[in-house]
């Protein structure tokens, strides 16, 4: 098991909480970058209120990403080794802390400057499938200033949306290299606006098939 697993696998353990190293290495990072940027400027995302569900209008007044899934398997080779490695963690999480994740759920992200996500929890009632949240951030260049910050909020008491006074329990700067992974049931998080282009790989171990 690699070193990596392990910080996270501690981390969901106690807190139920990871801000740190990517367990994608640096090399597929820059090359999920480039993919993305691709799959942008060719218009292959989709604003998220685009889906088949019926809650998609209400869904686009809380979040402004685009987003396009990955394939099962998929042919761009730096998207089949991002899925292996997160197949590899979710094993891992599988072995120790019996978290019963039968898949992994994946999709880009796309914030243009402006976007926002507001805040949610990741689990919609009892009956979601999702167990554990990961993002991978990859823009290779990310300052303070531009804003664009994952804000993640103590369970117990979730702020309403607007409220900046609101017990935060981490405030994530979506640079290369970091990544997030959380129990999905468990904690409000929101994405700040920004006022650059904001690029995530984001995904979802679930307990369905
Ligand atoms: C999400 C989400 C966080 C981020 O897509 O559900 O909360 O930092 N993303 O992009
Ligand atoms: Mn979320």
């Amino acid at each position: 098991m690699q070193e990596s697993f392990e910080n996270i696998i501690d981390a969901l353990a106690g807190q139920g909480l990871y801000v740190g190293t990517s367990i994608l290495p640096a090399l597929l990072t820059s090359q999920l970058y480039e993919r993305v940027l691709a799959l942008s400027s060719t218009a292959q995302l989709q604003s998220a209120r685009i889906g088949r569900d019926a809650r998609a209008a209400e869904v686009s007044a809380i979040r402004s990403d685009q987003t396009r899934w990955l394939d099962e398997m998929p042919i761009d080779p730096a998207e089949r080794e991002a899925r292996a490695k997160i197949e590899d963690l979710r094993a891992a999480l599988n072995e120790t802390l019996f978290l019963g994740a039968r898949s992994a759920e994946l999709h880009f992200a796309h914030y243009t400057p402006g976007a926002s996500y507001k805040t949610h929890r990741d689990q919609f009632g009892d009956h979601d499938a999702r167990v554990v949240s990961l993002v991978f951030y990859l823009n290779p260049v990310w300052q303070g200033a531009y804003g664009g910050e994952l804000v993640i909020y103590d369970n117990e008491r979730a702020p309403p949306p607007t409220s900046r006074a609101s017990p935060q329990l981490a405030r994530v700067l979506p640079v290369a290299g970091t990544m997030v992974a959380f129990r999905s049931e468990m904690f409000p998080h929101e994405v700040l606006a920004a006022t650059r282009h904001r690029f995530s790989l984001t995904g979802w171990l679930r307990r369905d098939g």
